[in-house]
Formats: structure tokens, sequence, C-alpha cells
């Protein structure tokens, strides 16, 4: 059986320039989608995207911030402008926002986490669909998270973008059902990234607690995250639709 699943897929990421979405370029390159990447940090996406390259691959790099509606525009126009279509999108990038519980979460924090985590991805998705309409199917994938299934404490603003991001992917996939469009989201545990670097490295993250509550003592790669995407962007999922699928070890499984 192929490898390549997503051949000829015409793929959009976000947030393609670290972690998840990084990894889901080189995954999905891997099993020969023909790729869009979008982050707001030019230099690392403009590098993926020639990594790509270099190893045969077809990937482009468009400069976009996912709380701008012509920049959420702009992805999908950069995909169709070369290739005619867009047959999937890997909604990802994401923040983490400010640690601090709901009585000291400042506004600031609160607008700024819904923006990118929630506003990002429903712009997206209002031009990924209008697109998909037009041609007569696609598949979408958003990144929420287990904070998206469950309270995690100290992170209100977070918790409630992934859970509104779940509800939304539910709601959309709902929408679109009888017109070839499937939606789902991907929830991760505790990946290895820079975003989670950084928690930890300035302390807004007791890594001990964390690997106490994972049933599998470990954390996970975005490579992991990054297959489930994969396979929910493919037509070997094509009767899955407004999933919220845990990718955590067995997190949320307690
Ligand atoms: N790392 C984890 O443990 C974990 C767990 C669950 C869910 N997630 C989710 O996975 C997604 C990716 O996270 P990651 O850990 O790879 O983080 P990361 O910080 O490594 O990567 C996030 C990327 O998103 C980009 N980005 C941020 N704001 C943007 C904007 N407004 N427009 C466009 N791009 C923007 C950043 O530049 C960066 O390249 C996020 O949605 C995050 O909430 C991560």
């Amino acid at each position: 059986m192929t490898t390549r699943f997503l051949e000829d897929k015409i793929i959009a990421i976000t947030g393609a320039s670290s972690g998840i979405g990084q990894a889901s370029a080189f995954v999905f390159a891997g099993h020969g989608a023909r790729l869009v990447l979008a982050d707001i940090d030019e230099d690392h996406g403009e590098a993926t995207a020639r990594r790509i390259q270099e190893r045969g691959g077809d990937a482009v790099f468009v400069r976009a911030d996912v709380t701008r509606a012509s920049d959420a525009e702009a992805i999908v126009a950069r995909a169709v402008e070369r290739h005619g279509r867009l047959d999937g999108a890997f909604n990802n990038a994401g923040i983490d926002g400010a640690i601090a519980a709901t009585a000291d979460c400042t506004e600031e924090n609160w607008d700024r986490t819904l923006a990118v985590n929630l506003k990002g991805p429903f712009l997206c998705m209002k031009y990924e669909l209008a697109q998909m309409l037009k041609q007569g199917g696609g598949a979408i994938v958003n990144n929420a998270s287990v904070a998206g299934l469950a309270g995690v404490g100290s992170l209100p603003a977070y918790v409630a973008s992934k859970h509104g991001l779940v509800g939304l992917t539910k709601t959309t996939a709902l929408e679109y059902a009888k017109r070839g469009i499937r939606v789902n989201s991907v929830c991760p545990g505790p990946i290895r990234t820079p975003m989670y670097d950084s928690a930890i490295k300035n302390n807004l993250v007791d890594e001990k607690a964390l690997l106490a509550l994972e049933p599998m003592d470990r954390l996970g790669s975005p490579d992991e995250v990054a297959e489930a995407a994969a396979f929910l962007l493919s037509d070997r999922a094509t009767y899955i639709n407004g999933h919220a699928m845990a990718v955590d070890g067995g997190w949320t499984a307690w």
C-alpha cells in the first residue's frame, strides 16, 4: 500500500514555520501533497518551503496573519492561483497566551488568544469553504488541543478558545456534510515544540506534574500530530466528520 496517500492534494497549512505546523509540512509533503505554507514568521516559513523543494516536493510560502481576513483570503488565493483548487487545509496556527487564573487573566490576553486561536480558524475556514464549495469538495482539519476537551487551570483564554474551536468544527462539519466537505479537529496532548519548550523554560509548566498525568509517560512528537492530521485530510478518512481526535497518549482517557 502506498504511503503517499495525499498524492497531488493541494493543502494549506497555517502556523507552518514552527512546531506541529512545520512538521506537518514535511509529513504531508512526504505523503505527496502540494503545499501552501502560511505564517507570520517569514524567515522560517520560506526556509521550510525551500527544504521541501530541495527534497523534490512542491511548497510555497505566504506571509499571513490568520487574525486578518485579507490574509486568510490570500492563503486560499495563492493555492488557487498556483494549482486551481484547494483540497485540504490544516488550520494550525495558535498561541498559548499568558498563564493566569481567570481573575488574573487580562482582557488583552483574552482578546489576543481568542483572536489567533478561534477567530483565525474561523476566518481561514470562511475562505477555504467558499473555494471548496466552488470546486465541489474538500477536507479541513483544525488544530485544537486536549484543552478543547477538558479544563486546564490557569489557561482560561486558551481553554475557551480551544473548546470554541472544537464546537465550531462540529458545527461547520454539520453545515457542509452534504456538499462534500469534511471538517474535523485534532486535539493534541503535550507535544515537544518551541511553544512547549518556552513554557518549560519560563517555568510556566511543571513537566514532572504534566507527565504524571500522561499515561504513556512521555510527550508526543510534532510528527505524531501531523500523521493524524494527514489521515483526516486524506481519502482514507472519507466517513470521518465533525470528530475531535485526541492525539494525547491517552491523557483524556483517565
Ligand atoms: N505544543 C503543544 O503541546 C500543543 C498541544 C496542543 C495543541 N497545540 C496547538 O498546536 C498548534 C501549533 O502549536 P505549536 O506547539 O506547534 O506552536 P509553535 O509556537 O511552535 O508554532 C506556532 C506557529 O504559529 C505561528 N503563528 C502564531 N500566531 C500566528 C498568526 N496570527 N498568524 C499566522 N501564524 C501565526 C507562529 O509564528 C508559529 O510558527 C497551536 O494551535 C497549539 O495551540 C500545541
